[in-house]
């Protein structure tokens, strides 16, 4: 049985938590020093990205999911926003990703995300705690999208992108646990352009 929820407005948890903000900086893709738009509240953020064909929610954060919690639990309370994003979309697998400051494999992992590549289906994403930033290379502008708890970002198949894991001094290092969608894991194999911009952006964007 599922335990009873202890529901609250997302955005009053993280302030709570003293998370930090979702942040969305856009750039030119040819200007990687100078910022030309940024975004912290929710729903110009959404709009930004809806625009370019993305999917940007916010869903309820759990006062009793931690950094400890199981992946079953994990999925339990989120349920009905998976569900609707499974009837919605037609994912059909659904698991639960933790990155810790202490894996064997992260310094292989953050390698692997940084370069920009594609997939042949979408690339879902929600952030249960810690913090992950996805950029997105759409026609000629970079979008880099700071998330935190709360956030749910799918980018859609054949969008350019990477992903950094930043650091967070605050638990000791990288670390973030997320819900992933997918139709099928095998299409989610990363497909890498060959192109510099993101070793470009990593090392020369704006902030
Ligand atoms: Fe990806």
């Amino acid at each position: 049985m599922i335990p009873a929820r202890a529901r609250c407005p997302a955005d009053l948890t993280s302030k709570q938590h003293g998370a930090h903000m979702t942040r969305l900086v856009e750039y030119m893709e040819s200007a990687p020093g100078k910022v030309v738009w940024t975004a912290t509240d929710h729903r110009s953020i959404e709009g930004r990205l809806m625009a370019a064909g993305m999917i940007f929610e916010r869903w309820p954060l759990h006062a009793e999911i931690n950094s400890e919690s199981e992946a079953d639990q994990v999925l339990a309370v989120y349920k009905d926003e998976i569900d609707r994003l499974v009837r919605a979309r037609g994912y059909q697998l659904v698991d639960v990703l933790k990155i810790r400051a202490d894996m064997d494999n992260l310094d292989e992992l953050k390698h692997k995300f940084a370069k920009e590549h594609t997939h042949v289906e979408d690339e879902v994403r929600f952030f249960v705690e810690g913090k992950g930033t996805f950029w997105l290379h759409l026609y000629d502008q970079v979008i880099k999208l700071e998330c935190e708890a709360g956030d749910l970002l799918v980018v859609p198949h054949g969008t350019r992108h990477w992903f950094e894991i930043p650091d967070d001094p605050a638990r000791g290092g990288p670390h973030y646990t997320a819900i992933r969608l997918f139709i099928d894991p095998h299409g989610w194999e990363a497909h890498y352009t060959g192109t510099a911009t993101a070793e470009e952006f990593l090392e020369k964007a704006a902030a």
